[in-house]
């Protein structure tokens, strides 16, 4: 689904940005897609994206952290 229209960006190149570690902020998704610098429509929707993104990423099972008395 586009989130970006005026510049004709998808949901899903957002999220495969945020899993591939390319964004991990809003300002290097504004850098790297220009979110909100024409018409403004997108930033609820992006923002929303973002933040759901980070959220599932930040607390999936790969990412969290192993207790040090587990490695003792
Ligand atoms: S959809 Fe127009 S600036 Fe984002």
């Amino acid at each position: 689904m586009y989130v970006f229209c005026c510049n004709g960006v998808t949901d899903r190149e957002i999220k495969r940005s945020i899993e591939m570690k390319e964004i991990q902020t809003l300002r290097e998704l504004n850098n790297k897609f220009g979110m909100g610098k024409q018409c403004g429509k997108c930033e609820t929707e992006v923002r929303k994206i973002f933040n759901e993104s980070v959220t599932r990423e930040h607390d999936s099972p790969s990412r969290q952290i192993t207790p040090l008395t587990a490695l003792a």
